[in-house]
Formats: structure tokens, C-alpha cells, sequence
């Protein structure tokens, strides 16, 4: 079978694996974050006197749940209990396998552009899977050092770092490279925190309680602090991971910048719903975070301008056919989208421009992609020009004939 059908299977297979894993796991944080800030101290003295702290009455798919939280641990432990593990690894398995399929076996596309400092593909996956150990390991000692401070002064420090994680890679690297591996980085640190802290303290704490000893509480509280901030963080990861498909957001002006922007948005979000949970409504939270989306848009508009030059021009140019373009197609798009491509193993999304039937059925795709949005070609790795798009532009707005 051609290796880039297998490739385009894989990617397939594993995208909707690590999709579904993700709902798995985010869902599970989700919940828990409203479970905890949703309790009630029981009123019921037979639930006291069991040591329950907080307890739940929800109904849903038909029946009705109590969930109760002890306040440290009940006085015998079941023999069963489900631990929340593999929903963090299989996400994380699963995004790692795809970020190899597409990125590293494909580093020359995906990872490099025509700005970009890295120049060989060998050195840009280097600095990729770096990015994933330095981030999980700054954030591990930045967390034991302020273990008992603030969590806003933590936040404040490690968004700092992040961002400038986000301005180190996006000159590295291709703008798409750059956002994934923030996100990537943050993803790879909530798993690591799941696999090295949380549940080895749970698994502690179960020891020590199956020994008939009392836990150390210092377990929970480092299990809570990183699972609290693995919840701030989510939100952010998912925005880094669907950013691939929108390419004003890593090809605009200043890409860090507007990385650093979402991400504070998407955290401030957050925080208004895990107050939400407790009952405390603080709209000014997401309104923040809708203002600074709104600057973000706004700002990467396409520019009016080029069309309202032209327009002022004395003498409009010939009007451009599809025949005056096919050179430009056929030298910077070719090598990607058709039949045969050379630089990718299957036409990206099917577009192959080999006959001006699929030209002309995709006109304002392109000119959305190539004039609009500059999209394309991908990192301009075939070194499109400013007149080139221009002609493209002119060849769309005159009829696509
Ligand atoms: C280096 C490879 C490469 C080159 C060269 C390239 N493209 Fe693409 N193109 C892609 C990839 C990959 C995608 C899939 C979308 C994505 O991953 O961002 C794509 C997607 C598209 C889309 C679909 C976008 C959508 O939303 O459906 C259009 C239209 C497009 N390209 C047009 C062009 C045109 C026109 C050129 C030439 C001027 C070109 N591309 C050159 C790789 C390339």
C-alpha cells in the first residue's frame, strides 16, 4: 500500500483516539472541579460522625447520585477504588503518536518556514521534543518553590514562562510548530503531573491507610494544588491544539503575542466557571477574556488596503484568466496539492490543482487562502510572491474565468 495513504490512515485513527481520550480526561477534571466546589457540608449527624466533609445530590441519565467527600479519608477503605489514570495517559500516548506521524516524520513541511531560524528538519524535532522536557521540568521546580504561596503569584510566574516559551519557538520554528508544541508542552506537563505526583501521593495515602496508618495530609494538598492548575490549563491546551486549522492566528503579525493574548483569555474563562461552581459570579472574567479575543480578531483582520490601492489606480490592469495563473499554481502549489505530490505524501484535504476544473471549483478557497489570509502556501515553502498573490487576487475578483 502507498506509505502516504498509511500515513493519512494513521493520522486518522489516531486523531479520533486522542480526541476521545481527551474528552475522557478533560471531562473527568471538569467534573471533578465542579464536584468539589459544588459540595455542601451534611446536616445528616450519621454522616458527620463517618467523617464526610461535603456531600452532593444530582440526578441525571434517570437516576439519582450522592456523592460524598470525606474529609480526609473514611475510617476503612473499600476494596475497590477506581483511580482516574489511564483517561491522562492514553490522551497523552495518543498525542504524542500524532505529533510524530505529522510533525517529526514530516519536520521539513510542518515545522520549518520561510522565517523560521531552524533550518533542517533533524534539529527542529530536536527542539520540539526539548520543549516538552524543559517545560515539564521548570514548571515541576517553580511549583515546589512556591508549594505554599500564592497560586496567583504561580500563575502569574508560569504564564510569564510560557509565553516566552511561545516567543523562543515561534523563531525557531514554523508558526503551526510553535503554537502545537506550547500546547504540547502544557499537555505533556498536566500529564506528568498526573503520572509523577497525584497518583503516586494517592497511592501513599492508600498504603498508609490499608497499614492502619493515619495519611499524611501533604499528599492531597500537592494532588490539589497540581490538579487545580492541571483545570486552568486545559482550556489554553485546547485552544493551541485546534489553532492549526486557523492560520491567521500563528501566520499574522507578532504570533507570540497573539498566543499569549488567547491564552490569558482562555484561562480567565476558566476561572469565572470554577467560581461559577461555588456560586460566585464574577462576569468581569469572561468579559476580559471576550475583549482580548475581540482584540486579537480585530487586529488580524484582512487589511482593506491592497483593494482600495488598486482601486485608485488610473489603469486597472488586464483582467487575469486562469491561463495567466496556471504558472503560478503549478510552481507553488503543485508540490503539495496533486496527484503526485512531492513534498507532502497525499494532497492535503484532497486538493489536487493538476486540472483547472478543480482550480476554478476551489477559486474562493484559494483566494480566501493564498490573497486573504496568506495561508498559503504552507510556510511559503515554495516562495510565493507579493505580485503573485496580487495576480491570483485579481484573476478571483474579476470571475475566477
Ligand atoms: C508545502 C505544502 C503546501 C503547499 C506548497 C501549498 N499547500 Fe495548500 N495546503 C497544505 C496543507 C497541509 C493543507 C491542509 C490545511 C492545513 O493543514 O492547514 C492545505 C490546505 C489548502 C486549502 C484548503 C483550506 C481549507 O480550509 O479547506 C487550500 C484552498 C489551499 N491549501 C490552497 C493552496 C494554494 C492555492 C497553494 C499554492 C499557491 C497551496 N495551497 C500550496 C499544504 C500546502
Amino acid at each position: 500500500m502507498d506509505s502516504g495513504y498509511l500515513i493519512e490512515c494513521a493520522s486518522l485513527l489516531l486523531r479520533w483516539m486522542h480526541v476521545i481520550f481527551a474528552i475522557a480526561w478533560i471531562g473527568s477534571s471538569f467534573y471533578f472541579i465542579w464536584l468539589d466546589n459544588s459540595l455542601k457540608p451534611p446536616v445528616d449527624p450519621e454522616l458527620i460522625a463517618k467523617g464526610v466533609g461535603g456531600e452532593l445530590w444530582a440526578v441525571h441519565g434517570g437516576g439519582f447520585y450522592n456523592p460524598q467527600k470525606y474529609l480526609l479519608a473514611p475510617k476503612k477503605l473499600p476494596d475497590e477504588l477506581h483511580w482516574f489514570k489511564w483517561e491522562s495517559y492514553s490522551t497523552w500516548l495518543s498525542g504524542f503518536f500524532l505529533m510524530s506521524t505529522l510533525y517529526y516524520s514530516q519536520a521539513g513541511v510542518y515545522m520549518i518556514d520561510a522565517n523560521s531560524a531552524i533550518r533542517t528538519p533533524g534539529a527542529a524535532v530536536l527542539v520540539g521534543i526539548a520543549t516538552l522536557v524543559i517545560g515539564w521540568v521548570a514548571y515541576d521546580i517553580l511549583c515546589r518553590l512556591l508549594f505554599t504561596r500564592s497560586q496567583l503569584l504561580f500563575g502569574v510566574i508560569y504564564y510569564a514562562f510560557v509565553v516566552l516559551v511561545g516567543f523562543v519557538l515561534c523563531h525557531l520554528l514554523s508558526g503551526r510548530a510553535a503554537f502545537l508544541h506550547v500546547g504540547a508542552m502544557i499537555a505533556t506537563t498536566m500529564s506528568a503531573n498526573v503520572f509523577f505526583w497525584i497518583i503516586p501521593g494517592q497511592k501513599k495515602m492508600v498504603a498508609a491507610m490499608r497499614a492502619g496508618q493515619t495519611p499524611d495530609p501533604i499528599h492531597g494538598k500537592r494532588g490539589k494544588q497540581r490538579s487545580v492548575h492541571n483545570n486552568y490549563l486545559s482550556l489554553p491546551v485546547i485552544f493551541c491544539m485546534l489553532s492549526n486549522h486557523y492560520g491567521f492566528t500563528y501566520s499574522g503579525e507578532l504570533p507570540w503575542l497573539t498566543l499569549a493574548i488567547i491564552l490569558l483569555a482562555a484561562a480567565l474563562t476558566r476561572h469565572f466557571f470554577n467560581l461559577r461552581h461555588k456560586g460566585i459570579y464574577k462576569w468581569q472574567y469572561p468579559l476580559a477574556g471576550l475583549a482580548l479575543l475581540a482584540v486579537v480578531l480585530v487586529w488580524h483582520a484582512p487589511k482593506a488596503l491592497p483593494a482600495a490601492q488598486a482601486s485608485a489606480e488610473p489603469a486597472k490592469p488586464a483582467a487575469t484568466t486562469l491561463a495567466d495563473i496556471r504558472p503560478i499554481i503549478d510552481s507553488r502549489c503543485i508540490e503539495c496539492h496533486s496527484e503526485k505530490p512531492t513534498k507532502m505524501p497525499t494532497a492535503p484535504n484532497g486538493l489536487k490543482f493538476d486540472t483547472d476544473a478543480v482550480v476554478r471549483a476551489n477559486a474562493p478557497k484559494i483566494y480566501q487562502q493564498v490573497v486573504q489570509l496568506k495561508a498559503m502556501p504552507l510556510g511559503n515553502l515554495t516562495g510565493i510572491t507579493d505580485a503573485e498573490r496580487a495576480q491570483i487576487g485579481r484573476w478571483f475578483e474579476g470571475g475566477a474565468k
